[in-house]
This record gives C-alpha cells, sequence and structure tokens, in this order.
C-alpha cells in the first residue's frame, strides 16, 4: 500500500486493482456501482473503522472509491466545462493522478450535511472523529487544511486514503502528508 500518486507521478490507463471487493458499510446511494469498490485489505480496515463510528454513536456513509481511469476522465473533464481547467484541477484529478483509481481511497461524509463533500463535513463529530481516529485503521485524511501547497489539492476532509497502521501512525503523528512522508 506505499504507493504515492499525485500531479508528479501517474498510473497508467490500464491499471486496475486485481483485488477489489464491497466493503460491508453504508453507503450515501443503493446501486451496486464499481465506485462502491475497494482493494481487500482497505475494505476490512474500513469496516472496521465504520463500525467503531457507529459504536460510537456517529453516522458514516460511504460515498465514492474506486474510479477507473477512464470514469476519473469524464469527472475531470466535467469540472473543467464548469471551473476551467486551473480551477477544476484544485478540487479534481487529471485521470492517472487520482488515488481513486488505486481503490485505496474512499470519499466519505455523514447525514448531518447531506452527504455531501464539502469542507463543512470537516466540523461535523463525524469529520473530528475521523480525524482524530483515521490513523487507528490505518487511514490517513489525504488532504488536510493549510497543507495545499504541499498536496496540490483544496482542503479535503472527506478523503480517506488507505496508507497501512504503521504508516498512517507516523504520517498522522508528524502531522506530515504522503508527500512529506516520501519525500523526506
Ligand atoms: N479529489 C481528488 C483529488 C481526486 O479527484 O482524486
Ligand atoms: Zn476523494
Amino acid at each position: 500500500f506505499q504507493i504515492l500518486i499525485n500531479k508528479t507521478y501517474a498510473l497508467p490507463a490500464d491499471y486496475e486493482p486485481a483485488d477489489l471487493t464491497i466493503p460491508s458499510i453504508p453507503f450515501s446511494f443503493e446501486e451496486d456501482l464499481p465506485k462502491k469498490r475497494m482493494r481487500k485489505d482497505a475494505a476490512r480496515a474500513l469496516e472496521a473503522l465504520f463500525a467503531q463510528a457507529e459504536r460510537e454513536g456517529l453516522q458514516l456513509a460511504g460515498v465514492s472509491a474506486y474510479r477507473s481511469y477512464h470514469r476519473q476522465q469524464v469527472i475531470f473533464e466535467q469540472n473543467v466545462k464548469v471551473k476551467g481547467e486551473t480551477e477544476a484541477n484544485k478540487v479534481s484529478a487529471r485521470p492517472g493522478e487520482s488515488e481513486h483509481q488505486t481503490g485505496l481511497a474512499i470519499d466519505v461524509s455523514s447525514p448531518s450535511v447531506g452527504y455531501r463533500l464539502c469542507e463543512e463535513f470537516g466540523d461535523t463529530k463525524e469529520g473530528k472523529w475521523l480525524k482524530e481516529n483515521a490513523h487507528q485503521y490505518g487511514f490517513i485524511i489525504r488532504y488536510p487544511k493549510s497543507k495545499e501547497k504541499i498536496t496540490e489539492y483544496q482542503y479535503e476532509p472527506w478523503h480517506l486514503r488507505y496508507v497501512g497502521q504503521k504508516t498512517a501512525l507516523e504520517i498522522t503523528k508528524k502531522g506530515a502528508t504522503l508527500e512529506e512522508y516520501y519525500y523526506s
């Protein structure tokens, strides 16, 4: 799970993870779509994270996990039409440059913000809990606030990336990003 995908390091168009599976967690939608899937170890870790959140009375839901290169291309182009290329690329990755293609990332939200992927999610009790606890399950908040210059993306309190427990603990303890972890 040691893979760095960003605006410098991209995946080939034909990269597709082999062990995609649907985690047993609540989703914000019903249909059986590829975006419900994650790589097996990430899916199992996510189930443990969601189970603990539920025990603590929190309401989390999965919104978007795996996306193919071509799906990402469609999403990026839609964003470019609406905002223009520069603004689009602050919130949406070019095809090949999205962690969602690895099957190790998932966007999550909560009913208190209408399952939207918005900055306010970070201020909900679910968003705050994730920031404090995600690392225990091997996840990091991949695009933290005030690290925009390093990650090259806006703050995304909803985007979880599976890196494994040891790496997640190290990164979270340091308040680092995945870029800082690999480049230092
Ligand atoms: N929103 C993140 C950067 C993505 O599109 O992968
Ligand atoms: Zn995301």
